[in-house]
């Protein structure tokens, strides 16, 4: 297979940093490998995952798509199987971190190709955790590519989300930049018992807007609403790209007409640290759960989810295992996506 990529940054950290051309060069690459799995792009090339969150979905895919190009990934838990990593500059590292990350990141960078991170929040200060110091860090020191493997965005899920979309409005061959413009998109928040991150929606957000969709966000109170960064960056999408944003609290509204609903729990950011405040607002928009009802309510919409997803919880089994729901393509779509994005990156160095 030929590797021809328009120019892309070194690494794959935020769809917003690629330019239109190149995540569309990604999404095409990521077809052709699900036409063809195997292939030699990787051939002799190593990645390091490094996980300090649990995962089923990335961890799996990108070491199955590694071998399947005829690369090798490793796997590392710093804490658990790995040292624990310092990474805050010029501290006195008395504390429980081991080695610093100016050292993690030139090590693996003499061993490896490829670095993936993934490296949630720590859900008791966003003014920190919005800083996204650890994926940073690890882009700072690297001398290699780094990919985000999910902090405060999830640009891997983007891809297979918009692969999964362009594939179902347009067939394997669609071009998503034509199929998805226009598209009534709704992202609606759902209950969840924990507060969880807002990477995913961050993402959808991100893309959504980008692929000039009308994105509605549908979440229980202004409280919920995304990291103003997001917000703006959506709002930039929509002026550069095309599309609309709107904000609704009603889900009746927001689904009338969708054509594509997905779905996301997050965590209201101005409760980070003082999650107990806000859980009696959670406990009161159970009904938020992508349920028959709502989606009766839409233009036929196709319905997806990132997973891991509590089944009568965020969605019912009726919608799970409805022919709308798309959440299975869409994480098949994750081996093939991160292979076009590791293989653009390796053939892009010297
Ligand atoms: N969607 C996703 O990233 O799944 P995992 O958390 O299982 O990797």
């Amino acid at each position: 297979m030929t590797m021809t990529f328009p120019e892309h940054p070194r690494d794959f950290l935020d769809t917003q940093d690629w330019n239109r051309p190149a995540l569309d060069a990604l999404l095409v690459r990521a077809a052709a490998f699900k036409r063809e799995r195997l292939g030699d792009a990787l051939r002799g090339k190593t990645i390091a995952l490094v996980f300090f969150n649990p995962s089923l979905r990335t961890r799996s895919s990108f070491e199955i798509g590694a071998f399947q190009l005829g690369g090798h990934a490793v796997v590392l838990a710093p804490g658990k199987d790995a040292w624990p990593i310092e990474f805050d500059l010029g501290t006195v590292m008395d504390g429980q971190a081991e080695e610093h990350i100016a050292e993690v990141a030139r090590v693996l960078s003499r061993y490896v190709d490829l670095i993936g991170v993934r490296a949630f929040p720590k859900f008791q200060d966003w003014s920190v955790d919005r800083q996204d110091a650890v994926l940073r860090g690890f882009a700072k020191f690297a001398t290699v590519p780094v990919i985000n493997l999910e902090t405060i965005v999830h640009p891997c899920q983007e891809l297979a989300h918009i692969l999964a979309l362009g594939e179902h409005f347009g067939g394997a061959a669609a071009n998503p930049g034509e199929i998805l413009r226009g598209k009534k998109y709704v992202l609606t928040w759902t209950y969840h018992p924990k507060p969880l991150n807002t990477a995913v929606a961050n993402s959808a957000l991100t893309i959504a807007t980008r692929y000039g969709m009308d994105v509605t966000l549908l979440c229980p109170t202004p409280e919920y609403l995304l990291d103003e960064r997001y917000m703006q960056r959506a709002r930039d999408n929509v002026a550069a790209h095309g599309g609309s944003l709107s904000i609704s609290h009603d889900p009746q509204a927001a689904y009338a007409g969708a054509d594509i609903v997905y779905a996301k729990s997050w965590g209201a950011l101005p409760y980070f640290g003082r999650w107990e405040q806000e859980q009696p607002i959670r406990d009161a928009h159970r009904h938020f759960i992508v349920d028959e009802q709502k989606m009766a309510l839409t233009n036929s919409a196709v319905f997806s989810h990132c997973l891991p997803l509590r089944r009568n919880v965020k969605a019912t089994d009726a919608v799970m295992d409805s022919p709308a729901c798309i959440a299975i393509e869409e994480a098949e779509n994750r081996l093939h996506v991160q292979k076009a994005v590791m293989a653009a990156l390796v053939a892009a160095r010297p």
